[in-house]
């Protein structure tokens, strides 16, 4: 089976963990390598997490390269009040042993695209920062990049950040600007389907009895889903998992073509994605957007996955 080169640029963050876990169980996916943003945490606290989520799932071989510091243009902003000081909080995770990449995310990136023999699907999952910045510096790789499955933004349905906008898109609103303006195919997992694609608060037993990786996808769900379960949500949201799970399965999904922009100048809505949902701004549209998920699929596939990694400790295999 044709496996898809992705490249993933996250900024774990709890639900980018359970992302790089589904990932990296696919044999749909070869996943080339991981980069990191500054987002959840500061760079240096996600790209440790980024290291230690790889070694937990005995994955040493994939390549890891730490990105941008900070925003474009916007100053820093963390969210530790969902995931924590240490950008994952709960879990125990190893410390990291494989180096990371000489290279900065942005060289690294580009270089795996260069050297690719095919287009390669850019995966980011956290502020855009490493993803315009490689647009800006090497617009000639643009036709290698196959599309942009990004976790962010939200057309109708609430907000993760500050005002009408969403964290991912909030933190950094120029670089997703450049992305959603640079003609690169874009599918975009934003609230609207990623606030209901949960795992159930009364379903993280099964992901236990799954074996050591469903057990961390459950500690995971446990912190991370504090906030949601105190407000009466309807589950934890896996929000970056539906950019994964969308490569694997598209038919999880219920998708709707449209145009979306971002909104940069709003005093109250400045880092929303506007999105001409019914097609009568008559601008071109340029994002695959998720609209619903089979949540109960979603979950299935996430539990296969930890299941696929065996059930005992990485030493006993
Ligand atoms: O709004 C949800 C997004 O913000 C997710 O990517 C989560 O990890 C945080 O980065
Ligand atoms: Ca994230």
């Amino acid at each position: 089976m044709k496996r898809i080169p992705i490249l993933m640029d996250c900024d774990p963050g709890h639900d980018d963990a359970i992302a790089i876990i589904l990932a990296l169980s696919s044999e749909k996916l070869n996943v080339l390598g991981i980069t990191t943003a500054c987002g959840n945490q500061t760079i240096e606290k996600t790209t440790k997490n980024a290291q230690g989520i790889c070694e937990f799932l005995g994955r040493r071989d994939i390549p890891i390269a730490k990105g941008r510091n900070a925003p474009l243009l916007t100053p820093v902003y963390t969210a530790g009040i969902a995931h924590g000081e240490s950008g994952l909080d709960g879990p125990k995770l190893p410390e990291p042993v494989a180096p990371l990449q000489e290279e900065s995310a942005v060289v690294f990136m580009a270089k795996k695209i260069e050297s690719a023999d095919e287009p390669v699907t850019l995966v980011p999952t956290g502020p855009l920062t490493n993803i315009a910045t490689l647009i800006l510096c090497y617009p000639h790789l643009i036709p290698k990049i196959g599309q942009i499955v990004l976790m962010g933004g939200s057309i109708v349905s609430g907000c993760s950040g500050r005002g009408a906008s969403e964290f991912n898109i909030m933190v950094d609103p120029y670089a997703a600007d450049i992305v959603f303006t640079s003609g690169v195919p874009i599918v975009m997992m934003g609230l609207d389907v990623t606030n209901y694609t949960t795992i159930g608060f009364d379903e993280k037993e099964k992901f236990r009895a799954a074996g050591r990786v469903g057990t961390l996808v459950a500690d995971l769900a446990d912190f991370f889903g504090r906030g949601f379960e105190m407000v009466g949500w309807c589950g934890v949201p896996v929000h970056d998992a539906c950019t994964v799970a969308y490569l694997i399965d598209p038919s999880l999904f219920t998708m709707k073509e449209m145009n979306v922009r971002i909104d940069l100048t709003g005093e109250f809505t400045m880092g929303s994605t506007v999105g001409d949902y019914c097609g009568a701004e008559g601008r071109e549209a340029n994002a695959l957007v998720g609209i619903s998920s089979d949540r109960e699929r979603f979950v299935e596939l996430l539990l296969n996955a930890c299941a696929s990694y065996g059930k005992g400790d990485k030493e006993d295999e």
